[in-house]
């Protein structure tokens, strides 16, 4: 199967602007780029911006219910540590996740996959981590593995250690993970990362480690929540065992953005979740001088539901100082880096997987400028269609 996209007026090909050019996609992958050649099928982009697939790598996906009920709490002034102690957070979202079924979840996953899909996301990481004991944790890492066999997009799933069960001690439950979840998570393949969220009242910088390097053992790559509300150490160990990314970093100062940047840690962030706590945004233009690689996600979760990569987009640019270009490559190539898939997604080059988006607007200046509507007119995930806003 060989198709053409044609009449394209502006490509970012995932690193820069050419104009005036085509697509050719065959067996799914790039053929080429600019050579109007022969094909079964030819989609016309009538003279619209084109991008490759958003990459989404940091998302929790997988979980059952919504606290649409604290965002009152959140207007009145109430913090993200205030509203757990209130019975919400992520606790009360474990309580939903341990009740419902694998199906259950399934259909919930499906659900926000597809408002992700349509909004231009072709490739998303989906952490567990709404269980806390073992045998939620496995549930939710199946539902993952049932949804990638179901689903269009590319899933990579990721084992997190979210938070501490409710009446239990932190390194007894670190413990937990260490001598059970981990190895079973790892001996069935049921993740790529282990991911951790390193916080006071959650995991510290010595627990955070050992449950890494566990997860190495087992063959997933670490990952790491950091320096999201306070800055306890939790860069310089992500920058120690060189850790894949490091994501949030609304806390993190020079220092930590030097470690990270030395170790080729990929920073990811997540400006939905200052945008819903009302609280800082990380300092991208300082990250950016220092040398850092950026890669933004929209951390999707019951905290922050937002599906759609435009907006974070837009949150860049706004509100943390990025460029257009800088944002769409955030977005782009240096999020598949932030999961390890930038050989095979992220950009539109020879030989890579023929995931693109067709918008309805002239140029990628209009991404970040025009708010609050869905700019993706098409959906094409290895050379098949896969969404059409007609
Ligand atoms: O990445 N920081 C920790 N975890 C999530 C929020 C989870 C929740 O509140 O349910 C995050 O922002
Ligand atoms: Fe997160």
């Amino acid at each position: 199967m060989e198709i053409l996209i044609d009449n394209i007026g502006e490509l970012f090909d995932g690193h820069r602007i050419i104009r005036d050019t085509c697509i050719h996609i065959k067996e799914g992958r790039i053929e080429s780029i600019g050579v109007r050649e022969r094909a079964d099928e030819v989609i016309d982009a009538e003279g619209k911006f084109v991008m490759p697939g958003f990459i989404d790598p940091h998302t929790h996906t997988v979980f059952a219910g919504s606290r649409e009920f604290e965002l009152e709490w959140k207007i009145e002034g109430k913090s993200y540590s205030e509203i757990a102690e209130m019975g919400g957070g992520i606790l009360y979202t474990v309580k939903e996740t341990r009740r419902a079924s694998k199906e259950e979840l399934v259909k919930q996953m499906e659900e926000r996959l597809r408002e992700m899909l349509s909004h231009g996301t072709t490739t998303v990481e989906i952490k567990s981590g709404y269980g806390l004991d073992r045998e939620t944790e496995i549930k939710m890492l199946e539902a993952i593995q049932e949804v990638k066999r179901k689903t269009k997009m590319d899933v990579v799933p990721t084992f997190l250690a979210h938070a501490i069960p409710s009446g239990r001690e932190a390194e007894e439950y670190t413990e937990e993970i260490i001598s059970e979840i981990i190895p079973e998570v790892g001996k069935r393949k049921l993740a790529e990362f282990c991911d951790v969220f390193c916080e006071k009242g959650y995991f510290d910088v010595e627990q955070s480690r050992r449950i890494l390097m566990k997860g190495r053992e087992y063959g997933m790559l670490p990952k790491i929540h950091a320096d999201e509300f306070s800055c306890i150490g939790c860069s310089r160990m992500a920058a120690e065992i060189n850790a894949v990314s490091a994501d949030h970093l609304l806390m993190a100062g020079e220092e930590e953005m030097k470690t990270l940047a030395g170790a080729g840690v990929v920073a990811t962030l997540l400006p939905a979740t200052p945008f819903v706590l009302n609280t800082s945004y990380p300092d991208a233009r300082r990250m950016k001088e220092i040398g850092l690689t950026i890669a933004l996600a929209t951390d999707f979760n019951p905290n922050c539901y937002v599906a759609n990569m435009q907006f974070i987009v837009q949150l860049a640019c706004y509100k943390m100082g990025m460029m257009p270009l800088e944002a769409l490559r955030a977005a782009t190539i240096n999020a598949a880096k932030a999961i390890k898939r930038d050989g095979e997604v992220g950009s539109i080059e020879r030989g890579k997987k023929g995931d693109v988006l067709i918008t309805n607007v002239a140029s990628h200046k209009f991404i970040p400028y025009k708010i609050g509507v869905n700019m993706v007119r098409k959906v094409i995930k290895e050379g098949e269609l896969v969404y059409s806003e007609d």
